[in-house]
């Protein structure tokens, strides 16, 4: 039990265990309701601060007490307020429902708007927790472990770690916090004291990785300060390692912008006329026999003709890493920079595939990376080119190379990023965002992991969503890691 009463003539006071001691309110709140206590004659205390008072009177059997339905999930968030009153409060707001059971909807009341504030203000406070949150890695193989240090406003650490143990579930984790810390063995939550950031390892190589991937969404021409000020209030700054990048970009936004714009996917720059007279020698029809290496299968595909992509696009976008390697990795079809430069995921998407696939401990130069469409497909639109996606005959006329490349690499994994990427491989629809994670053995025995695309992270507005999003992608890279260690 949670409660501890004690003794004094003048008012009941009531101690409960901890600073978030739900349960031990409700149930002191529910006797001392039902046993007519004004709010006025009982005092809240917390651990071993204070309190004296009579013993609390048990309830009276058979009677009820009736609060509005969403009141108690309500009154959970607000307990974990760090105001020191919040107790009181959410008592004086029981005792008022009794008479008056329509009470939370009175928005104009003083009590009823403390109580929104509050609510607010400690749900805010969990989902800044769950975006802002940077674990930083200690040790290695089975050693392994991430520890983060954070400073929420409230005592929100219990509520917020469910959210953890979800995304993080295969790793071994902590969360240290002023007033208590969580960790995580993978299969039990364990709640202990707080912590001092000295407790919390120091930056790491991971820090990089965070600032080049905000470096990489920040788009200049959107930037409104103040919204993204609300959205990264500054307090959490100090403990968010891409925000050393904030000002200088926000100095720097115009000219990035006028930069930015000049960049925008162009009109095939002036050598895409010449790449592609080289490659497309007029009135020859490329035929093509099965090649024997993975050189001679690029230089067949340098001349497809499968598809009419290839006569709009600067050049055919192979695949490339080592031929011995035993992991691939299939996107969907070349961007922009893709198509300029000639190789796969070397745009806006490729780095975060690559910021990712560092941050989990894989070396790009050791992995296969290919597409299932070789050719850039796009739309015209003023002097940009706007990505269009292939459509299902442009991917299975594609789908030749793919198989192609496979058959001379014979890896142990395939994965697939996006549903492009997936249909290609599997031959059948495949619904990414329910699949994903999962490993689906074809008849040939291939096996092919499914995980989203990381254009997708790309094209998230909220930006404590894309952390989140980005957060599950690493997770499915990791576990691939995982399957290749194994
Ligand atoms: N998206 C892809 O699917 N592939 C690339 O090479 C680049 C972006």
């Amino acid at each position: 039990m949670a409660i501890q009463p004690a003794f004094a003539l003048a008012a009941h006071s009531v101690r409960l265990a901890s600073p978030t001691d739900f349960d031990g309110w409700r149930d002191a709140a529910r006797r001392l309701a039902l046993n007519e206590v004004k709010p006025e004659d009982i005092e809240w205390h917390i651990g071993d601060a204070g309190g004296t008072g009579r013993d609390l009177p048990p309830a009276p059997v058979g009677v009820e007490l009736r609060v509005a339905k969403d009141f108690i999930d309500r009154a959970a968030a607000v307990a974990c307020h760090s105001h020191s009153e919040r107790f009181a409060l959410l008592y004086h707001l029981l005792w008022r429902q009794r008479q008056e059971p329509h009470l939370l909807r009175i928005a104009s009341d003083p009590d009823v708007r403390r109580f929104e504030a509050m609510e607010k203000s400690v749900r805010r406070d969990e989902h800044k927790m769950h975006a802002f949150v940077r674990f930083r890695k200690i040790g290695d193989g089975n050693s392994e472990r991430f520890v983060a240090w954070f400073e929420p406003d409230h005592f929100i650490l219990e509520r917020a770690s469910s959210f953890f143990v979800r995304r993080f579930t295969g790793m071994l984790w902590a969360i240290l916090t002023p007033h208590a810390s969580a960790e995580w063995n993978r299969e039990r939550l364990a709640l202990g004291p707080g912590a001092s950031k000295d407790d919390a390892p120091a930056a790491d190589q991971s820090e990089d990785m965070w600032r080049t991937y905000f470096a990489s969404i920040f788009n200049p021409a959107r930037l409104k300060v103040k919204a993204m000020q609300s959205e990264m209030p500054k307090k959490y700054w100090r403990n968010l390692p891409e925000a050393s990048l904030i000002p200088g970009l926000v100095a720097g936004a115009d000219q990035a912008a006028r930069e930015m714009i000049a960049r925008m996917p162009t009109m095939p720059a002036p050598h895409h006329q010449a790449i592609q007279a080289r490659h497309w020698p007029a009135a020859e029809v490329p035929t093509e026999t099965e090649a024997q290496s993975i050189d001679a299968l690029r230089q067949q595909a340098s001349q497809c003709r499968r598809c009419p992509l290839w006569s709009e696009a600067t050049q055919t976008v192979f695949g490339e890493g080592p031929d011995d390697t035993e992991l691939v990795f299939v996107g969907e079809q070349p961007g922009d920079q893709e198509d300029l430069q000639g190789r796969p995921f070397v745009g806006p998407a490729g780095k975060i595939f690559d910021a990712v696939l560092q941050e989990t401990g894989i070396d790009r130069t050791a992995v296969y990376v290919t597409n299932a469409v070789k050719h850039f497909k796009f739309e015209p639109r003023g002097k940009r080119r706007i990505h269009s996606r292939p459509n299902a005959g442009e991917v299975q006329a594609c789908r030749w190379w793919l198989a192609q490349e496979l058959k001379l690499l014979k890896p142990r994994l395939v994965v697939a990023l996006g549903a492009t990427a997936a249909q290609s491989l599997l031959q059948a629809p495949v619904a990414i965002t329910k699949q994903r994670g999962q490993t689906i053995s074809r008849g040939d025995g291939l096996a092919v992991f499914l995980t989203i695309h990381p254009s997708y992270i790309l094209r998230i507005r909220e930006a404590e969503q894309a952390a989140a999003e980005r957060a599950r992608f690493a997770e499915d890279i990791r576990t691939v890691r995982a399957m290749m260690a194994a």
